[in-house]
């Protein structure tokens, strides 16, 4: 039997530099996708997968991200004055319950492995979620988020699993890139991973994607992991030390995945999840024909 995933873990303390100036006094987190920040859209995904513990490392200039899963009493207050009923019921629904989340600082931007080891304690000796907030996913054919997909792959596997996706082999050097051992079709077994493998040199062309189940065990490596790729402390680098002692599988997402953290990712998600929701898709396609009819 494997554990079950209760926590997820959020790395929002990077600086966001991709986006400026949008990101000078926002962050990135907090930019809109339609009509919810971008953090908004990782943590429903988390509770569509069953997820009850949100745990979110910030750093500074991100408070308002704590805010805005708080309540918001005066807010609350006027909408119940002014008889808006349905506005309210929607914001009290989106908020997390009293004590479901936790935040702790990174305090400085060190790199993605720093942030998910600044979470160890708050996590504690049980297996746990990581949600990259860059990244936003849309229901695959299997009807299902990114995040729930790898929680299934884990109930089948156990061990460690990451979320990965097809780039063209001219891309691979941007990313952490993993090889293919024994393939199951929607999984496979990994049996190596590199971050940001010098051009020609990726062992395949599936990028890790964003989301993973990770084994408590990976605090321990990280701990101990120097800096990688770019002078960071690298998660991919813990991953991989772990790998010698654990099982890793990924998970060939059969949906869509935008990256906000770009400007034209973050320009292409806005319009996938519009034309996603149908109380906005049929008015805003017939403002996307007036614009692409003009191209
Ligand atoms: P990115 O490298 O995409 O984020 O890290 P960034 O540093 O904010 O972006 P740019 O390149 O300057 O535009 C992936 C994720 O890891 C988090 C980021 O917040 C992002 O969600 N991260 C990264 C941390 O929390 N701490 C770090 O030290 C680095």
């Amino acid at each position: 039997m494997t554990k079950r995933i209760r926590k997820a873990v959020f790395p929002v303390a990077g600086l966001g530099t991709r986006v400026l100036p949008a990101t000078k006094c926002i962050p990135k987190e907090m930019l809109t996708v339609v009509d919810r920040p971008v953090i908004q859209h990782c943590v429903e995904e988390a509770r569509e997968a069953g997820i009850e513990h949100f745990v979110f490392v910030t750093g500074r200039n991100k408070q308002v991200i704590e805010d805005h899963f708080d309540l918001a009493y005066e807010l609350e207050d006027t909408l119940q004055k002014r008889g808006k009923e349905k506005e309210l019921a929607a914001l009290l629904a989106d908020t997390p319950g009293a004590g479901n989340t936790s935040f702790t600082r990174q305090q400085a931007p060190l790199g993605l492995g720093h942030a998910v080891w600044c979470a160890r304690d708050i996590v504690g000796d049980e297996p746990f979620a990581v949600i990259l907030p860059d990244m936003i996913t849309l229901q695959g054919t299997r009807g299902s988020r990114c995040l729930a997909q790898c929680i299934e792959a884990h109930e089948a596997h156990g061990g460690n699993i990451i979320a990965v996706e097809e780039v063209p082999a001219s891309d691979t050097h941007m990313y952490g890139v993993v090889s293919v051992g024994r393939d199951h079709g929607h999984s496979f077994e990994i049996n190596g991973m590199v971050e940001k493998p010098p051009q020609g040199t990726a062992p395949s062309n599936l990028i890790i994607s964003g989301r993973y189940i990770l084994q408590p065990e990976i605090f321990g490596v990280l701990a101990n992991v120097g800096k990688g790729a770019g002078g960071e402390i690298q998660l991919t680098d813990g991953m991989k030390g772990l790998s010698d002692r654990q099982s890793f599988h990924g998970v060939r997402f059969d949906g869509k995945t935008y990256d906000t953290g770009s400007k034209v990712g973050f320009l292409a998600a806005n319009v996938a999840f519009a034309l996603a929701r149908p109380d906005i898709a049929p008015a805003f396609r017939a403002e996307l024909k007036k614009i692409v009819g003009s191209l």
